[in-house]
């Protein structure tokens, strides 16, 4: 069981660890962490992260690679180290490390369930990433699957919301269900997710948001519609939830899966499950361990400082929402702002690139419908492969990605195999000017 009790008795050595930064005005950078209010201020969001500050040569560089993972702000690093250097323990001790220890991991289950909009901190299972805690959901899953069932997956998704599905299939007799795409504009044809669908559907793995593309899947309908047949659902969470507010309550969704790099934490992976079905379902544990979630699924020693520091993430992205009200509402109000602001660069970025002859733009390209993508914006270059953009850019400092970003199945679908798009990920640290700078050095890249 999480310790819950005597949190107000560790309040004051918790706030020296970090767990509570934002509750006074403190410096980061020079900055004060409360300036950063409701309209976004990049340049104050920029100051709390030391790697966008720090020069190779006479250049900033540019992190494009955010899809790939974020930069963590100074809060997230000073809280991890904080942990290990005042609080490190194992946990359910008498004694005041272990009990500071038990307080940081309840407190990052709750900071957790307030950034997903869950009911209660015993929903949320911290494990190594994504795709280990999908794997190990899987297994327990499997044991309420017979031969015949139905699991549907679909061509959009990473494979780490489609492999632990196909093995599942393999290992029972199930039989797996694809969801095909639109290849224009590469968003689900739900067509197909409606045919696929029956009485003997027993899950729905479906992303949020594409790694790949940036397309917003309208995940609430899917999950309603899965439910209508008495499915349920798990919803790969990793790229929306930095992008857009969640709400896992709202969605009804039975499953969400994150991962805390991927939103300016440390490199950690987190599930919501709905609570009665994590007190049901059958977990893959020690005897001694508890029986109750989320400890039944939180298998071993866990990644403590992993937890101090997605807590100080999940605290960052309040801050962004101002000072007014609970940690919730503050994420709310942040998401929000940060959403805003992510959508003017992506329709700047969009609109530069379809301005550059040879760029193909892979994904939703009509500036009206920015609402159904993250700024993660894909293309291919004539007479240039991905790779070799890639390097290119890599030389002038522009970080971004190239191949399939474990996408395989929409890659292949796109007939883009085997060298895939390159991919250009902004978060809400990047500025208007580096999407200049990247839109500059693309256009000398082509003419060299
Ligand atoms: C959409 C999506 N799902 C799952 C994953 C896998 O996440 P993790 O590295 O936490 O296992 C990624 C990683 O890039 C991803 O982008």
């Amino acid at each position: 069981m999480l310790l819950h009790s005597g949190w107000t008795n560790l309040h004051p050595p918790l706030a020296t660890l970090g767990v509570v930064a934002y509750d006074s005005p403190i410096l980061y950078y020079g900055v004060p962490m409360s300036a950063i209010e409701t309209t976004f201020d990049v340049a104050r969001a920029r100051a709390c992260f030391p790697a966008l500050q720090r020069r190779q040569g006479n250049r900033l560089p540019i992190f494009f690679d955010n899809p790939g993972g974020t930069q963590v702000p100074q809060p997230v690093a000073d809280a991890m180290s904080r942990y290990l250097l005042e609080a490190n323990a194992n946990v359910h001790g008498g004694f005041r490390t272990s009990r500071l220890t038990d307080a940081v991991i309840a407190e990052a289950h709750q900071a957790a369930a307030d950034l997903l909009g869950a009911a209660s901190p015993d929903e949320i299972i911290f494990g190594q990433n994504m795709t280990t805690l999908t794997f190990a959901l899987s297994r327990s899953l499997a044991r309420w699957l017979k031969p015949g069932d139905e699991i549907i997956v679909t061509h959009l998704d990473h494979d780490a919301n489609i492999a632990p599905w196909l093995l599942v299939a393999q290992d029972t007799g199930a039989v797996v269900r694809w969801v095909d795409i639109h290849p224009d504009d590469v968003t689900l044809n739900l067509d197909t997710y409606a045919a696929a669908l029956s009485p003997q559907t027993r899950l729905v793995a479906v992303g949020y948001a594409s790694n790949a593309v940036g397309t917003i899947n309208d995940v609430a309908r899917m999950i309603r519609m899965a439910h209508a047949v008495g499915a349920l659902t798990y919803v790969d969470g990793v790229q929306s939830v930095p992008h857009l507010p969640t709400d896992v309550q709202a969605l009804g969704t039975d499953f969400l899966a994150c991962s805390a790099y991927k939103f300016f934490g440390p490199h950690a992976g987190l599930v919501y499950g709905r609570l009665d079905l994590l007190e049901q379902l059958p977990a893959y544990k020690v005897r001694p361990a508890t029986n109750l979630p989320p400890g039944k699924f939180e298998t071993g020693t866990q990644n403590h400082e992993g937890q101090a520091g997605t807590l100080a993430a999940i605290d960052y992205l309040a801050s962004l929402g101002g000072e007014q009200g609970l940690r919730r509402e503050r994420l709310q109000r942040g998401m929000e702002t940060l959403r805003r602001y992510e959508q003017s660069l992506g329709e700047h970025l969009l609109r530069g690139l379809m301005g550059i002859p040879g760029v193909r733009i892979v994904g939703i390209t009509d500036p009206t419908r920015l609402d159904e993508r993250v700024p993660t914006v894909s293309l291919t270059l004539d007479g240039l492969t991905p790779q070799a953009l890639s390097a290119a850019l890599a030389e002038q400092e522009i970080y971004v990605w190239a191949g399939n970003f474990y996408a395989l199945s929409v890659t292949s679908r796109l007939g883009l195999e085997p060298n895939g798009i390159l991919r250009v990920g902004l978060a809400h640290y990047n500025t208007l000017d580096e999407v200049d700078r990247f839109l500059n050095a693309v256009e000398d890249i082509r003419r060299d």
